[in-house]
């Protein structure tokens, strides 16, 4: 009799840990943008490859649209591995200690992606992934959003149709500057309540990308929008460092594979997606979709490069000078 029992015990315990053996593990990626921009769906994709190429033995549960966490929550969240994937922003690591990330925040300091990719891609790129290392993160890759252009309710044809408006910026100094710049009253809020500060007037205005804009429905509570492509906004891909050196090493390889197909995938999609959303926004006809001469963009990008220098201290001499000659910047031209 005793013996049966124990027998039977042995059983269920052999199936509850075959059970347990066959329970994927579970990556939660948080983001704060909507599924259709370019990050929502390199991050779908991502979820896609890595169940493919583990065979099931990964499931990654993303969360947009902040359902989980604000800006500055996931990145403690990360840290804490409460979650263990996250796409932030490059402004959103200077609040983190890692300010050299902000070179990315520089106005005008990119003409276009390809200048772009030559620091993400570089040296550069490489330098700033790994100062994440003491802060628990590890840097897999960067992916693309696009180009930042102004919103307002009024008209925007120069840096001074911009004085004495409130603006909200997301949490770097260098963006601070930015809109200091040309008289702006700069406003640090999450992304998430964005919408709901420019429908009230909190703030007058802000700065996007314009996917991010359009699935924000941002066009709806804004008359203007200027093309101003001012700045660069794009992402790091991150995880919790201890959760990825403890994976098991082949399922760990099978997850860099994925990495390596959806980073391909954002930085192959990012421009069209921001080109379709700024046909959509011209379409909806809520908000009316200013283009400026070569002129007037050039007279923002004189407003703004004193920030380049006054930043210097913070962000790094060498590293601005890197990206400069990564880039071939020059501060006269566009
Ligand atoms: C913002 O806060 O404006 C952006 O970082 C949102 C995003 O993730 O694109």
């Amino acid at each position: 009799m005793k013996i049966s029992k124990l027998l039977i015990g042995l059983f269920a315990g052999a199936i509850s840990l075959a059970a347990y053996a066959q329970q994927p593990i579970v990556i939660k990626f948080s983001h704060v943008v909507a599924n259709d921009t370019p990050k929502g769906k390199a991050a779908e994709m991502f979820a896609k490859k890595a169940a493919e190429l583990t065979k099931g033995k990964v499931k990654v549960e993303v969360y947009a649209n902040s359902t989980l966490y604000k800006d500055k929550e996931e990145m403690e969240a990360l840290q804490l591995g409460a979650v263990q994937m996250l796409a932030p922003s490059l402004a959103k690591f200077g609040p983190l200690g890692v300010k050299e990330f902000e070179v990315f925040d520089l106005p005008f300091i990119f003409s276009d992606y390809d200048a772009l990719r030559r620091v993400t891609n570089g040296a550069v790129g490489k330098q700033l992934l790994a100062k994440l290392e003491p802060k628990g993160i590890r840097g897999l890759g960067y992916w693309d959003n696009g180009f930042k252009s102004f919103s307002l309710n009024s008209p925007i044809k120069s840096p001074a149709d911009l004085k004495g408006k409130k603006l909200r910026i997301q949490s770097s100094k260098v963006l601070e500057e930015e809109i200091r710049s040309v008289g702006g009253l700069p406003q640090v809020m999450a992304f998430s309540e964005v919408y709901q500060a420019l429908q009230t007037g909190v703030v007058d205005g802000t700065e996007n990308p314009i996917s991010n804009l359009y699935t924000q429905k941002m066009h709806e509570v804004q008359k203007h929008l200027t093309i101003t492509d001012h700045g660069y906004l794009g992402y790091a891909v991150i995880v919790n460092k201890k959760f990825w050196d403890g994976l098991p090493a082949d399922v760990r390889a099978q997850l860099e594979d994925a990495m390596e197909q959806a980073t391909r995938y954002a930085n192959q999609i990012a421009k069209v997606e921001n080109e379709a959303s700024l046909e959509a926004v011209k379409k909806s006809g809520k908000t009316t979709v200013y283009v400026p001469t070569k002129e007037e963009r050039l007279a923002f990008k004189k407003a703004m490069m004193p920030v380049h220098q006054k930043m210097e201290g913070r962000i790094g001499k060498e590293v601005i000078q890197n990206v400069y000659k990564d880039t071939g910047f020059k501060p006269d031209a566009l």
